[in-house]
C-alpha cells in the first residue's frame, strides 16, 4: 500500500513501480486512488512511505550493479508484495528470481496474483520458507537455486520480525555464497541507542506492529552489526543511516519527503 501510495503522492518518485497499484487488488487500488492521503495522514506515514520506497530503490540499484558483474540470481527474502519479478527489466534468461517467503504469505500472494490475472514469468521460482523453523539453504535447494552462481539477496522489512538467531543464521548462509554475491537489508536500531524523541516514535510503531500480532524481535547496534558481519566474512560492509539515505535519495525536494531517524540499511558483499 505504501509503495502504491508513493506512486500517486510523490513527485519525483524515488522508486518507480508500475505494478504496485495493481498488486494491491482492485478494491484497495480504487480506495487509494480516490483519496491517496487517507492512509498517509500522519507524519509517521510519510517517513514510512519514504523508507519503503528508498529501501526498494537501493536494493534494485545494488542488484543492477551486481548484474554488471557476476550476479545471475536474485533472491527476494520475505518478498511480500514485492513486484520486481513482474516488471523485471533484464532480458529473459539473464537473471533467475527466487521469491522466498513465509508459506502463508506466499500462498496469499499467489492467490492475489491469480486474482489480478498476472502472468507468472518463466524466470521466477517461489520458495516457501519459515525463517524461524527452516533453513534458507534447504528452502532454496528445493527450489532449484544454484549455489555456484553469484547471487544478490534483498531482505526488506523482515529482520525486525525475526529472532536475532534466525537473522544471523540466514546471514551465515549468505556469506557462504560465491564471491560477488551480496545482500541489502534493513533492520531496526536498538532502542537503547535512541534519543527520547526517537524512542517515542519507536514505541508508537512497536505498539502498532505488536498489536497486529507481529512484534519486533531483533534490534541491532549499527557498529556492532557492521563488526559482526565483517567477522562473519563479508568483504565489504556498508551501513546507511537516515542522513545518508536522505542525502542519496531525498535531496532538494520541494515536498520535503524524507526518511525518519529509525531507518537503517545494511549492504554486505561477499
Ligand atoms: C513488512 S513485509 C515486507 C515485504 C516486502 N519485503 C516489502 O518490502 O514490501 C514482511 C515480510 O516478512 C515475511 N516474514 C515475516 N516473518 C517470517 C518468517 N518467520 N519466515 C519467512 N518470512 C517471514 C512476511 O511473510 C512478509 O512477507
Amino acid at each position: 500500500m505504501r509503495r502504491a501510495a508513493h506512486q500517486l503522492l510523490d513527485d519525483p518518485k524515488v522508486f518507480d513501480d508500475p505494478v504496485a497499484l495493481r498488486i494491491i487488488g482492485k478494491e484497495s487500488a480504487s480506495a487509494l486512488q480516490a483519496d491517496p492521503r487517507q492512509f498517509e495522514a500522519t507524519p509517521l506515514s510519510s517517513y514510512l512511505r519514504a523508507f519503503v520506497a528508498a529501501r526498494s530503490r537501493y536494493a534494485e540499484d545494488e542488484l543492477a550493479l551486481g548484474l554488471r558483474h557476476a550476479v545471475r540470481q536474485y533472491v527476494i527474502l520475505g518478498a511480500g508484495l514485492d513486484t520486481f519479478a513482474y516488471r523485471n527489466p533484464y532480458p529473459q534468461g539473464r537473471l533467475h528470481i527466487f521469491e522466498v517467503d513465509h508459506p502463508a504469505t506466499q500462498a496469499w500472494k499467489r492467490a492475489r496474483l491469480s486474482e489480478i490475472g498476472m502472468t507468472l514469468p518463466g524466470d521466477l521460482t517461489f520458495a516457501p520458507v519459515d525463517f524461524e523453523t527452516q533453513t534458507l539453504e534447504e528452502g532454496l535447494r528445493n527450489a532449484g537455486y544454484d549455489p555456484v552462481k553469484a547471487t544478490f539477496f534483498s531482505w526488506l522489512g523482515v529482520t525486525e520480525y525475526l529472532t536475532t538467531e534466525a537473522v544471523m543464521a540466514t546471514l551465515r548462509f549468505i556469506v557462504s555464497a560465491p564471491k560477488e554475491s551480496g545482500i541489502v537489508f534493513d533492520y531496526m536500531i536498538s532502542p537503547s541507542l535512541l534519543t527520547p524523541d526517537q524512542r517515542a516514535r519507536f514505541d508508537a510503531l512497536a505498539r502498532r506492529v505488536g498489536s497486529a500480532g507481529e512484534p519486533w524481535q531483533a534490534f541491532f547496534d549499527p557498529e556492532v552489526l557492521t563488526r559482526d558481519l565483517r567477522a562473519m566474512g563479508f568483504r565489504r560492509v556498508e551501513d546507511m543511516g537516515p542522513e545518508e539515505i536522505n542525502a542519496k535519495y531525498f535531496n532538494d525536494r520541494e515536498d520535503r519527503l524524507r526518511v525518519g531517524s529509525l531507518s537503517h540499511l545494511m549492504n554486505a558483499q561477499v
